[in-house]
Formats: C-alpha cells, sequence, structure tokens
C-alpha cells in the first residue's frame, strides 16, 4: 500500500461556467474519491485551479469585447463558486495566470530544452496581415471540404464533425479582420513524442517501465486503454509545444527566438497541478515534492473523456522527459452524460448550469450530486432528465433513505425518549437483508461491517455507482428491518424485541452518516447533527467504525442521547421540474431561432433515373459486424475495416474516418454491398461497401437491422 494520494481534477477552462456534464464527468467522481480516502485517514492532496489560456480564454473574450484578462477573473469566481457550493472539496483551487504557474511551466521548459526532448522545426502556418498575427486555428473560418459548410472551423466542422486543419478549409479567413490569411513561416519547439511510444504502449498495456511494475494493468478502465492505444497504433508524432500568441505563458526570455511564443496550452496546463500543489504546500508550510517525486505517491487523474490523451500520453510523456516526476497510477475518465437526449452544448445553449441550479433550487445541492451519481457515465455515455431527476430524488432520497432515518429517530424519541436503548445481545429478531429470517444482533452488525467495507472496496476501484447503491442497500435494508419486526405494534407485549429493532436501526443510521459523507456531504453533515454526533473532520471516520464493527462493536453506544428529528430530504414538485424543462426548451429554442436566421433550409438531392426491379436484384446486400477498425495510413478519411458476415469476413476501406473513431465503431451492425467488385485503396484490396445514409450536412450514419439480427442475410 502506498503512502500518500495526489489527486487532480481536470482543470476547467475559464472561459464560461460549469455544466452537469462537467460535474458528472470529473469533479464529482474526483471529490467522492478523496472524501472516501480522507475518512479512511490516508495522506492525500486534492488539487485543481482554473485553465486560463489558449484560444477558448481569447475566443471570449473578442466575443464579449472584453480582455482576457476579465474573461478569466469573471468564470475563475464563478466557478470557484460552484464548486465550493456544491461541496467539491478542493484543498487548492489555483489558477493557471498566477505568476507560481508561470515560473514552475517556464522552468519546465528550460529542463525538457536541456535533456534535449524538444526538435525546432518550421513550418508554414497562417498569419493575417492586417491583425499583424498569425492564428490559432479558431480564427480561421472557411468552407468545409466535407460538407460544404461555409462556416468551419480550423480544427473543426461543427456541422458534420469532421476533424480538419487549417489548411484543408477552403477559401479561408480570418475572422480577426475578414481577410484571407497568408501562409507564412514560422519555428516552434516540438516535443519528439516518437521517442516515447514505446514506453507508452508498454506502460499502457502492462503497467511496467523499465522492468518496475507500477501499476496493475487490469485497473484502468478499458475505454481509457482502448482510447490510448488507437492513438498508439496511429503513431505518435512530434508535437508542437508552443505557439505564436499574445496570450498565455512566455517561452522563457533567455532562449534565442522567443520573442513572441507562449507555451502551448496543453504544455502549460497539466503543469498547472503542480503548481497548484506547490501553493498548497506554501500556504500549509509543508514540502510539496514527495506528493510528485516519491515512488510512494499514488498519482490520480479525474478527468472527462475528451482529456484521455493528454493525460495517458502527452502529460506522462512530459513527466518522464522531465525526469524525477512519478506517473500516474490510475486515469479514471469518464464519458460523457446527455441532458434530455441530447448532447450537452455550450453554444447551443443545451445544459444545466450549476450556477443557475445552485440559485433556483437552492439547499438541493446533494439532490443534484446524488443524480449525477446515479447516472455517471463510468462506462459508456449516460442521460441525464429532469424527469428521471424527480423520481429519483423523491424515491431514493425522500422515500428510501430520509424515511428510514426518520422513522427510527422518531421511533427512538417515542419510545426511548431520545436515547439508544440498551439491549440483550442475543435476542432474534427478523433481518432486513436476507428476506425475513431470524438473525441476532452480532450477525447483524457483521452484515453492516461487509457492506461499509464492500462499498469502500468499489470506491478504490472507481465504481461509484455500485457503490452509491450499496450505500441505498443499507437504507432498504434498514426499512425492511422495520417493516418486518413492526415495533410500533410490539412495543407492549415484547419490549425486548422492539428495543434491539430499534438499536440496530440507530446503528444503521450512525453508519450510514459517515458513509454518506463522499456522497452527499451536506445531510451527512446534518444528520450528523440530528445524532448529536461530532461533524465529521474527514479524518479517519469510516477507518474507526469499520475497526468498531469488525471487532462486534456498536458504532453508537447505549443511552446515546439524539437530538430531534428532521426529514433529511423533502420532495420535488412537479411545478419545479416542470419550470425547469420550460427554461430548457426557450433557451434552446431562442438559441437555435437567432443561429437558423444565418443557414438556409436543406437541399435534398433529385431523385434518380428510374430503374427496373432486375437492376436492383443485382445488389447482393448483406448484413455482418464490424469485429476490426484502424485508420487507413496517410489518409485522413479513410478506416480500414473487417466485417464478420457469418459464413467468411471481408476487408473493406471505408471513407468515414472523419465521422466515426475505429474504437466506437467495433460490434456496430452494419449493410454491406458484398458483390461489388474488389477495388484497391491506398494498397488495400476493399472486399465490398458499407451502407450510410447521409443528410443535407454531409452527416454520416450506419443503416443497420433491430438489434440482435443475424449476421450473412440478404437485404431486399
Ligand atoms: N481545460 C481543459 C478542458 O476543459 C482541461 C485541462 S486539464 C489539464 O478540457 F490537465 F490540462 F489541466
Ligand atoms: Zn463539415
Amino acid at each position: 500500500m502506498k503512502k500518500r494520494y495526489l489527486v487532480t481534477a481536470a482543470l476547467p477552462y475559464a472561459n464560461g461556467p460549469l455544466h452537469i456534464g462537467h460535474l458528472a464527468g470529473a469533479y464529482i467522481p474526483a471529490d467522492i474519491y478523496v472524501r472516501y480516502l480522507r475518512l479512511m485517514g490516508k495522506d492525500v492532496v486534492f488539487v485543481c485551479g482554473s485553465d486560463e489560456h489558449g484560444a477558448a480564454i481569447t475566443i471570449r473574450a473578442r466575443k464579449e469585447g472584453v480582455t482576457p484578462r476579465e474573461i478569466v477573473d469573471t468564470y475563475h469566481a464563478i466557478i470557484r463558486d460552484s464548486f465550493a457550493r456544491l461541496g467539491v472539496a478542493f484543498d487548492i483551487y489555483h489558477r493557471t495566470s498566477a505568476p507560481l504557474h508561470h515560473e514552475t511551466s517556464q522552468d519546465f521548459f528550460r529542463t525538457l530544452l536541456k535533456n534535449g526532448q524538444f526538435e525546432e522545426q518550421e513550418s508554414d502556418q497562417y498569419y493575417d496581415e492586417e491583425a499583424k498575427q498569425f492564428l490559432a486555428d479558431r480564427y480561421i473560418i472557411g468552407t468545409c471540404p466535407v460538407c460544404a459548410n461555409p462556416d468551419a472551423y480550423g480544427d473543426q466542422c461543427e456541422k458534420c464533425g469532421s476533424t480538419l486543419s487549417p489548411t484543408q478549409l477552403i477559401n479561408p479567413r480570418s475572422t480577426l479582420s475578414g481577410k484571407p490569411p497568408v501562409l507564412k513561416p514560422t519555428t516552434h519547439w516540438y516535443l519528439k513524442l516518437n521517442e516515447h511510444e514505446a514506453w507508452l504502449r508498454e506502460w499502457i498495456n502492462t503497467g511496467k517501465v523499465d522492468g518496475v511494475q507500477l501499476h496493475d494493468p487490469g485497473t484502468w478502465k478499458n475505454h481509457v486503454v482502448g482510447q490510448c492505444n488507437s492513438w498508439l497504433e496511429q503513431g505518435l508524432q512530434p508535437r508542437a509545444m508552443t505557439r505564436d500568441l499574445d496570450w498565455g505563458v512566455d517561452v522563457p526570455h533567455e532562449i534565442p527566438n522567443s520573442k513572441g511564443k507562449k507555451l502551448y496550452v496543453w504544455l502549460d496546463a497539466p503543469i498547472g497541478y503542480i503548481s497548484a500543489t506547490k501553493q498548497w504546500a506554501k500556504d500549509k508550510g509543508v514540502d510539496w515534492e514527495p506528493y510528485w517525486k516519491d515512488t510512494d505517491t499514488n498519482l490520480v487523474h479525474f478527468i472527462g473523456k475528451d482529456n484521455i490523451v493528454f493525460h495517458c500520453l502527452i502529460f506522462p510523456a512530459i513527466l518522464k522527459a522531465h525526469g524525477d516526476f512519478v506517473l500516474p497510477v490510475n486515469v479514471p475518465a469518464n464519458q460523457f452524460m446527455n441532458l434530455e437526449g441530447r448532447k450537452i452544448s455550450t453554444s447551443k445553449n443545451w445544459a444545466v448550469w450549476a450556477h443557475e441550479y445552485l440559485a433556483e433550487l437552492p439547499g438541493r445541492e446533494d439532490e443534484l450530486r446524488y443524480n449525477m451519481i446515479k447516472n455517471m457515465p463510468e462506462q459508456r455515455d449516460s442521460e441525464f432528465t429532469w424527469k428521471g431527476y424527480q423520481e429519483t430524488t423523491n424515491t431514493e432520497l425522500v422515500g428510501n433513505l430520509a424515511g428510514f432515518i426518520h422513522r427510527v429517530l422518531v421511533l427512538t424519541h417515542k419510545n426511548y425518549t431520545g436515547v439508544v436503548p440498551a439491549i440483550e445481545k442475543d435476542r432474534e429478531f427478523k433481518s432486513g437483508w436476507n428476506g425475513d429470517q431470524f438473525t441476532n444482533y452480532e450477525e447483524e452488525l457483521h452484515q453492516l461491517y461487509e457492506k461499509l467495507a464492500a462499498m469502500g472496496r468499489e470506491i478504490e476501484h472507481f465504481n461509484f455507482r455500485e457503490a452509491l447503491r450499496l450505500l441505498m442497500e443499507i437504507s432498504s435494508a434498514g426499512n425492511a428491518l422495520l417493516q418486518f419486526n413492526e415495533p410500533w405494534k410490539a412495543v407492549k407485549e415484547d419490549p425486548e424485541l422492539v428495543k434491539v429493532v430499534l438499536n440496530l436501526g440507530m446503528q444503521y443510521v450512525a453508519a450510514l452518516s459517515v458513509a454518506m459523507r463522499p456522497f452527499l456531504p451536506f445531510a451527512a453533515d446534518r444528520l450528523r447533527n440530528m445524532l448529536n454526533l461530532p461533524s465529521l473532520q474527514d479524518d479517519r471516520e469510516w477507518l474507526d467504525i469499520l475497526n468498531d464493527l469488525a471487532e462486534g462493536n456498536p458504532v453508537l453506544q447505549p443511552n446515546h442521547g439524539i437530538n430531534p428529528a428532521e426529514h433529511l430530504f423533502s420532495r420535488i414538485p412537479d411545478e419545479m421540474i416542470q419550470a425547469q424543462v420550460d427554461k430548457l426548451q426557450q433557451t434552446a429554442a431562442a438559441q437555435a431561432e437567432s443561429a437558423s436566421a444565418t443557414t438556409e433550409a436543406p437541399a435534398f438531392d433529385p431523385v434518380k433515373e428510374t430503374i427496373q426491379f432486375d437492376d436492383f436484384a443485382k445488389l447482393d446486400i448483406r448484413t455482418g459486424t464490424i469485429t476490426e477498425a484502424c485508420k487507413v495510413e496517410k489518409a485522413d478519411k479513410l478506416l480500414q475495416l473487417t466485417v464478420d458476415l457469418g459464413f467468411e469476413k471481408r476487408t473493406v476501406v471505408s471513407g468515414i474516418a472523419q465521422h466515426y473513431k475505429p474504437e466506437e465503431i467495433i460490434g456496430r451492425q452494419v449493410l454491406l454491398l458484398a458483390n461489388l467488385a474488389p477495388r484497391k485503396m491506398r494498397g488495400i484490396e476493399s472486399q465490398g461497401m458499407i451502407l450510410m445514409a447521409e443528410d443535407a450536412e454531409g452527416r454520416l450514419s450506419f443503416v443497420s437491422p433491430a438489434s440482435g439480427w443475424p449476421n450473412g442475410f440478404g437485404v431486399r
């Protein structure tokens, strides 16, 4: 067991507020993990901060007609405040505009340079002669080569989703001056990532570096390892670590040709984790270095899936290239959370914003946290709906959890004047766990121990949904305990039964007050108060309970007096939900209206010349499943696929690379034109063609039969 933990959560761009996708993706999971570790008595530091550089910031500033500094100051404050109010308990929330961060990342750059990790390369990049500056990809707009959208960006077309580079745009123009940019040579420092490919491949797949086992490879999520391998298969290229910009961290001035050059935002931002740790240590008067350099540290990065390549390949390469630093033991990235059936989108205003939620549903921070965890996109994309939020809150938090706690506390007040009753330990009663079989007190305490230990194991393995399910199982078992033994009826004829049942109920409630803490920190505090227990210091309280229960000791002693019972949660009424749904629809509609003013109606292609049935019958279309997929070298648009037709496998080259990533289509069922004459593309023989639907915007979609359909059969 390693000694200490350094836990990071992705630094959010200070160019807009937080939404539920951010929370469910990185911050709530990180917070649960950290709170649990603290409750287990671990030495843990939890760092985060605002990512204040890069085009994300300067573009927002231009749009709002203010300086980048004003943008980062505004959103840094909003984001920091939302985190604090949602109980995300960072040890420090730092910012990358801080001088300490600039120094730290410049020192990193110097060391990488000294270690021979860079090569200087000259390339042609777009330059705006009027604005007299090089243009970041996002500052160039032009016609998309894939779908002809006239307003595609230099890095991406938002209409068809294609990844682009600025030189692919037709008729490019600068967003600064509106004029066509010119190509101009510029020199940058490129990190020789290609030299890191071999060890990264080994590390990702075996957890070993230079023969040392750094982590158990089975502990990383499949989708994380899969995405890394898909990048590694394409081969790592040297990557520019500097930019021609006027906002960011300067390349250290003593380095020749550094004038006007800034560090690439994805170089400086992750170093932000280190500068945040330094600032925290400085404030506390402790040494930061062991947290990053001692091999006895567990470094864990919580992120969303769009950050995987940076945290699993590029930043580790930077750390290793620098030397002396540990590598992450895990990067438990999450997938995305959708909202009411659609992708969350800032530009389409399709989101639930954290600061608005906090203002409009005050006092319901834990309800939001609970719903984020319950639908956490741990292995696949998930979905948040307001209806689901209401149902979950009302049945699980109000009905199950708050209901159980309230019943136990009220009955304790009513029957024993608010003190935990003393009991006869061998008195039998019906268990809330296994149907209604008889059990005794000691066995039930053991059962509680098992559940808490199991919850802890799930948290340690980043299975937060499962841990939450186990938490609620304790409460369900508590309710069943009351239901089966009916203490409200038995009080006259069998007082000993009632005592043991309520004493045990109180043990459940006391254990819940600690076990709830990582998930529902505010309710946990309220509950501690009701129980007349000291407020949690996040300091080994979970461990203490485990130790007590393991020895068969109760959490609460007989005669412990409690405070008046209150309801921990209250129902969400229909109107509250309706107001949120209406607001979402209205703001999105307003956004769409202003956007549609600039786009024309879709144009349908005219129907082709008439054919006879015999013409159609010549086509042999079969169902098949994609079993392998990879990019075709030096071809932006092509993927090489293996399609299993059931009776044979086909190699197919398909022009869908700008629409689908190889890793996301493995396992998909498709329709294959199986008797098309084979054709060589880039040296690969393509044995058939996959049928795709295409819309006016040039988006492509697979066409497939109903799920569970067999392969190899024809389509008529
Ligand atoms: N700002 C980035 C984003 O929101 C995340 C940066 S994470 C860090 O996608 F490691 F670079 F800090
Ligand atoms: Zn496009």
